[in-house]
């Protein structure tokens, strides 16, 4: 069943929408994204079974400030995001792709145009970072998550270190990633809008976390400074949500 099968990759595997903000804003609760995903449903026709939702924003576009602008999140998700939408769902229809959920997109990702591979990574990839992110200082990676972070990279900063770096030096537009490889962390990079889910990627796995890294996510605050922007997205890092998406 299309709708089951989504429902299913939603809840176990991806957690990408699961992220209720304590005593303030709500992100995104997994009841509104899978009310949102089959309310999509119910216009997909046969000959198109899929369609990528983008996200409810759950907090206001000045929420993230002074760490990441107003501005900035607004044109990233009212036009960058949106487009990403748009144009992986005008793919699908066009191409006549017939995949019925993201997971069975993303694993025949190689074989996609790169109108729908770019757009389909582009509108995944936002929500996945819409619902990583927590207006307020945030104190760090806490349970599970913590423990393994520990376990793994020797401690919470050397692992903040190992991501930075992933995420500076990537070149280009791309992203930074912790991925959860059948129980084993590793930090990695993607260009473009590529994501460790893809067929084809230098390091595969379940996203934990994600930072994006293309200029449009920072540049009217923080211009050529990649490295301030990184340092101050540490801040507003929705670490409850990572937790939930380590099983
Ligand atoms: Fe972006």
């Amino acid at each position: 069943m299309k709708t089951n099968s989504r429902r299913k990759f939603i809840e176990d595997s991806f957690k990408v929408t699961v992220a209720v903000a304590v005593g303030g804003p709500i992100i995104l609760n997994s009841a509104s994204a899978l009310a949102a995903n089959e309310s999509h449903d119910a216009k997909v026709n046969a000959d198109n079974p899929l369609k990528f939702v983008q996200a409810p924003l759950g907090f206001s576009y000045a929420a993230l400030e002074p760490n990441i602008d107003a501005l900035t999140m607004e044109i990233h998700y009212t036009k960058h995001h949106t487009a990403y939408i748009k144009n992986v769902n005008d793919a699908i229809v066009a191409e006549k792709l017939n995949y019925t959920s993201e997971k069975e997109f993303f694993d025949n990702a190689s074989k996609l145009s790169a109108k729908a591979r770019n757009n389909g990574g582009g509108a995944w990839n936002h929500n996945f970072f819409w619902a990583s992110l927590k207006p307020g200082t945030t104190s760090g990676p806490n349970g599970k998550v913590k423990d393994a972070i520990t376990n793994t990279f020797g401690s919470v900063d050397k692992f903040k270190e190992l991501f930075t770096q992933a995420a500076l030096t990537r070149f280009g537009s791309g992203w930074a990633w912790l991925v959860n490889d059948n129980g084993t962390l590793k930090i990695t990079s993607t260009a473009n809008q590529d994501n460790p889910l893809f067929d084809k990627v230098e390091v595969k796995g379940t996203p934990l976390l994600a930072l994006d890294v293309w200029e449009h996510a920072y540049y009217l605050k923080y211009q050529n400074k990649r490295n301030e922007y990184i340092a101050n997205w540490w801040n507003v890092v929705n670490w409850d949500e990572v937790n939930k998406r380590l099983v």
